[in-house]
């Protein structure tokens, strides 16, 4: 036993920032984005944490499936990005909307939602809770470096949820941890005390080695997609949507080809909505959702990978 999707829900913050802007203060252009990322635009902050992003995205949830906050009792909120270490963005999105339970964030960068979704099918197989609401929300512009063009073009602002109840939809995952941070680190700040007076200072910062990122994302797609494809005794024939990590649409593109798949199979919004780490997944689920494209009994495949190194796939059925 594991979970069946109730409803989805997403928000993004008003502010949309185009590649024009950015080259206002960077020496970036569009075409360079457009080119080697796929990014139009990015919808960026002016004030809302990841927190208040995740409450907007777990009411449209809510109400997508004409449920009460009272009605949660289980909220896991994946994120990096929480202003407030305690209470954490689940904790926070609970007290918001009146649920009650268990409420707590993990950190697995970009595999987050899918690391969580894994972690809500525990409890629904323990039968410790009745009704989840799983949440990706980042606020990404509060730790990325803006004068690194390198890292800061490519990420955006958002948060994406989904509200889970017991089922069977969960047919097979692959998650994997490989740790280190030679090929993603991501910096908080550096903290003096009256005991400790680190020689180095620094900001939090996201550093990325690009290309080295883009291949473990390609070999983690093209690996272990069709890996548990066959584990499941499924093809690329049973499968109508890949909800891919939008990171960047020549990744997107590798997977495509070296899947042999159809285009048509892969939705994107990268070019509207950039890379929004752990909320990436849910808010294209959630567009797709909404675009009416999910048809009930259909398989599609959830598939993200990330700092940590992290990578996670799962199959699931609508
Ligand atoms: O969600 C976490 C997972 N993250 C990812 O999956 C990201 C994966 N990696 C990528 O998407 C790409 O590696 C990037 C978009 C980050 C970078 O693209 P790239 O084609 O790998 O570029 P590069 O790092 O090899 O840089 C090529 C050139 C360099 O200039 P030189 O040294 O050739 O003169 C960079 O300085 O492009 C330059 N460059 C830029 N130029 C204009 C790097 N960023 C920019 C920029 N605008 N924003």
């Amino acid at each position: 036993m594991s979970f069946r999707f109730v409803s989805t829900g997403s928000y993004v913050p008003e502010n949309v920032v185009t590649n024009d802007d950015l080259a206002q203060f960077l020496d970036t252009s569009d075409e360079w984005i457009t080119q080697r990322v796929g990014i139009k635009e990015r919808h960026i902050s002016q004030g809302e944490s990841a927190a208040d992003m995740a409450i907007r995205a777990a009411q449209n949830a809510l109400d997508a499936a004409g449920l009460k906050g009272e009605d949660i009792d289980l909220i896991i909120a994946a994120t990096l990005t929480a202003d407030h270490r305690c209470p954490g963005v689940a904790a926070t999105v609970q007290n918001a909307i009146g649920a009650h339970g268990i409420a707590f964030d993990m950190s697995a960068a970009c595999s987050g939602f899918i690391f969580a979704l894994e972690t809500a099918a525990g409890y629904f197989e323990r039968n410790t809770c009745t009704r989840a609401l799983v949440i990706g929300a980042e606020q990404m512009s509060r730790i990325l470096d803006w004068t690194d063009r390198g890292t800061c073009v490519i990420f955006g602002d958002g948060a994406g949820a989904a509200i889970l109840e017991k089922g069977d939809n969960l047919i097979a995952s692959k998650l994997f941890t490989r740790g280190g941070n030679e090929v993603i680190d991501i910096f908080d700040v550096t903290v003096e005390t009256p005991f400790y007076h680190p020689e180095e200072k620094w900001m939090p910062h996201v550093f990325m080695n690009g290309q080295e990122t883009f291949k473990f994302a390609v070999n983690t797609i093209t690996t272990d997609i069709p890996a548990l494809l066959e584990e499941a005794g499924l093809t690329d024939d049973d499968i109508s949507y890949y909800v891919l990590h939008q990171a960047n649409v020549r990744i997107l593109q590798f997977a495509v080809k070296r899947l042999k798949s159809n285009p048509d199979k892969f939705p994107m919004n990268i070019d509207r909505i950039g890379n929004t780490s752990a909320a990436s997944v849910p808010i294209l689920l959630d567009e797709l959702n909404r675009a009416g494209k999910l048809e009930r009994g259909k398989l599609f495949v959830l598939s993200a990978f990330g700092g940590g190194l992290t990578g996670a796939t799962a199959v699931v059925r609508w």
